[in-house]
């Protein structure tokens, strides 16, 4: 047991728990899953139109078949489909086929139809929940291409797909999903990118996303440490709060409900992310000046209608905690006006943007689960990979 016990801590490389080191590590797991498939330097030879900057061994011999699908449908559970809601703008601006999501227990509860011309995209860290299994066959059965995203190599779903991309994210073992979720919307970015390649027309936008995703790791790095120190005070003063709402829109949205989950699973507070486009179809009535909304306002093109949010919001007194771009002016302007705290993050273009919310939002559930004097790796009734259905 003593020696089990140096393992843990080895294994913990000296932090306090998995979660908290997984979530530290983001900044090298998506420098991994990029390692060898993201290009930085334009070649000056050559055709400058016919540049590949992005590989995936893994999807060479299906592309074709991807871009020609009629759709494009993301099958997963928990964070995973998250992920994949997070990146699902950025493979329909790049691919130009309708995309759906499915959560896997939901689509077979349905008996949802899936033809020959789908492409399925099952995303799973650990390639082995029974539910996304179980649609994986469904899927297979009815012809559609399968193709995994999945961070454990040999697991059933990456043996069991036609195809697919490992996220090379290392070993996760905190129970709730943290470097897992950041480099599955990497991958599926790199997918929606490598399916793009041929596109003169998104050329510009592909290069300018390649090139945000170089700077991505030192971006996350730069504020992290900052973030931790001021998560964990945020941390204390909402710990003993009944509830809290994330409200958000556009891709943000994954970022709204990722967050509310973690809340859930580890800092056991009831939580709920909310599409800010719905507010004023019930949510609105629950604002108070007691419950603490956290609200995704970074600089993108849902800026001026979450600025909009924040109006209403505090014309009805609501305790913020707004999350945005580094230095905007405007936000510091509302958290000096009306006492509402401010969270900031570097800027990036927007397909990235939810990989750098997340993380100090992760690191606010965290500190709270701590403070709460709750189990961070194992929460009650939780496993890490769900394998019954
Ligand atoms: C469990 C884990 C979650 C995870 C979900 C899906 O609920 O606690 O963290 O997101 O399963 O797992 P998968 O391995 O398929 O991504």
């Amino acid at each position: 047991q003593v020696l089990q016990l140096e393992v843990d801590q080895i294994m913990k490389g000296g932090y306090e728990h998995y979660m908290q080191k997984e979530i530290h590590e983001q900044p090298e797991a998506i420098t991994q899953s990029m390692r060898g498939r993201v290009k930085q330097q334009k070649s000056a030879e050559g055709n400058p139109y016919l540049q590949q900057r992005i590989k995936l061994g893994g999807l060479v011999e299906t592309r074709d078949t991807i871009r020609r699908s009629r759709r494009i449908m993301f099958v997963a559970c928990g964070t995973s489909y998250h992920a994949a809601l997070a990146a699902r703008q950025t493979v329909e601006e790049m691919v130009e086929v309708p995309v759906v999501l499915e959560l896997a227990s939901d689509l077979l509860d349905r008996c949802c139809p899936i033809f020959r011309d789908d492409t399925c995209v099952f995303v799973s860290q650990s390639g082995e929940t029974a539910d996304t299994l179980r649609a994986l066959e469904y899927a297979k059965a009815r012809g559609a291409l399968c193709v995994g995203i999945t961070n454990t190599v040999g697991s059933a779903i990456s043996r069991a797909t036609h195809c697919g991309i490992h996220q090379n994210a290392g070993y996760e073992i905190g129970v709730a999903s943290t470097k897992a979720y950041t480099s599955q919307i990497i991958c599926i970015t790199m997918m929606a990118l490598a399916l793009a390649e041929d596109s003169i027309s998104k050329r510009e936008r592909r290069d300018a996303i390649i090139d945000e995703l170089g700077a991505l790791p030192d971006k996350m790095r730069s504020f992290m440490q900052v973030q931790d120190v001021a998560m964990k005070e945020l941390a204390a003063q909402l710990k003993d709060s009944n509830s809290l709402l994330f409200f958000a829109r556009g891709n943000n949205y994954a970022t709204a409900l990722e967050a509310a989950l973690k809340c859930k699973e580890v800092a056991l507070i009831h939580s709920e992310g909310i599409l800010a486009g719905e507010m004023k179809h019930g949510p609105l009535a629950l604002v108070d000046e007691h419950l603490p909304i956290v609200v995704v306002a970074t600089r993108d093109s849902m800026y001026n209608k979450m600025e909009s949010v924040i109006q209403q919001l505090l014309a009805r007194s609501a305790r913020l905690i707004i999350l945005c771009t580094a230095g905007d002016a405007t936000m510091q302007e509302y958290a000096k006006r009306s006492d509402c705290q401010l969270i900031e993050v570097p800027g990036t273009v927007e397909p990235l943007q939810p990989i750098l919310n997340i993380v100090p939002l992760q690191l606010l559930a965290y500190h709270m689960t701590v403070l709460r004097g709750h189990n961070v790796d194992q929460p009650r009734n939780l496993a890490k990979s769900v394998t019954v259905t």
